[in-house]
């Protein structure tokens, strides 16, 4: 089978930064918002990003077209559709509701248009799903608690937390509280660590938060006892090449260290992250990394089923997805 196509789960994609230009331009005309871009092309040749910030200041500043429930409804569906046509069969979805709060759109109407769209994604396009809430880590620990406080009506469509947004500097400890309330109301806990970070964060995500997966996590291989204890303890890692080139954690696609991470065992699964900025969904990212270093089916048979395995499916969920 080709390889874009294989059955496979995302369990790295932030919903938000599956905003295509040409969505952008239409929610932007439907709500009366006026972007500071011309048009599409004009937008798309403004992706050329420096680092982690640069493209978090251009991503936040998209969702201002983001307003009510048909257009978080739309924004799902549309990635929905296309990961189906990628051979995503199970997607674990995060979202920011902190971008959208701040710009005074309610938690409710984020949570009910993206869980509308995920009301109908099996039957539809095959695809199951899941809801992670992320709570941007540059903004206080106080408003990642009231984040959760607010979210209290609708747990019933979340299944996890995560934390995202600027690394460097907002290490994970500062959010001890907010995933000890978290595990208490059930949750599932994942963070990205080690991105732009250092692999000490990624301990610390471990020992402090609890986290079951690492987001990213590509600079583990700074720490050969982290990368041993990864191992040890199947944490599920959740790369992103084709992200890592974009925003120039590595300098090439050749250069991404995920051959010699799958080499010293550790439970690597492949995801966009952000697809509608990086140049590729989760099927061209396995098509991508094919490619550029030279990984076989065999390799790519194993990234598949990881992405399985590290899911938040049940086991005999897992098993009948695949
Ligand atoms: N938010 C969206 N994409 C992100 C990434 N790659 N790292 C941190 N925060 C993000
Ligand atoms: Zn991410």
């Amino acid at each position: 089978m080709h390889s874009t196509l294989l059955p496979k789960a995302e369990l790295h994609l932030h919903i938000e930064g599956t905003l295509e230009p040409e969505l952008a331009f239409a929610l932007a005309a439907r709500n009366g918002v006026e972007l500071p871009y011309a048009d599409t092309e004009e937008l798309r040749r403004a992706y050329l990003f420096e680092d982690l910030q640069s493209f978090l200041d251009l991503y936040y500043g998209l969702m201002a077209v983001l307003h009510t429930e048909a257009d978080f409804e739309e924004l799902a569906d549309a990635y929905l559709a296309r990961a189906a046509e990628q051979g995503v069969r199970h997607a674990e979805i995060f979202f920011d509701p902190q971008a959208h709060t701040a710009r005074g759109v309610d938690i409710g109407t984020v949570i009910e248009g993206l869980g509308r769209a995920l009301d109908r994604s099996q039957e539809r396009y095959g695809v199951s799903t899941r809801l992670i809430m992320c709570f941007l880590r540059d903004e206080s620990a106080e408003s990642a608690l009231a984040t959760l406080d607010a979210a209290k009506p609708y747990l019933h469509r979340i299944t996890g937390v995560g934390l995202d947004s600027a690394e460097v500097g907002h290490p994970p400890a500062k959010f001890r509280e907010v995933y000890e309330a978290a595990a208490a109301l059930g949750l599932r806990r994942v963070a990205h660590a080690g991105e732009e970070g250092p692999a000490a964060y990624i301990t610390e995500a471990l020992d402090v938060l609890g986290v079951e997966r690492i987001d990213h996590g590509l600079r583990c291989m700074e720490d050969a006892s982290l990368v041993e204890r990864l191992v040890r303890d199947r944490i599920p890692l959740t790369l992103c090449p084709l992200s890592n080139v974009r925003l120039r954690a590595v300098d090439v696609l050749e250069s991404h260290p995920l051959p010699q991470m799958m080499a010293a065992g550790l439970l690597c699964t492949v995801n966009s992250d952000d697809p509608s900025y990086f140049g590729g969904y989760v099927g061209d990212t396995f098509h991508a990394v094919h490619e550029a270093l030279a990984l076989d089916h065999g390799q790519l048979r194993e990234l598949a089923r990881n992405s399985f395995l590290a899911s938040f499916l049940e086991d005999d969920e897992a098993l009948r997805e695949r």
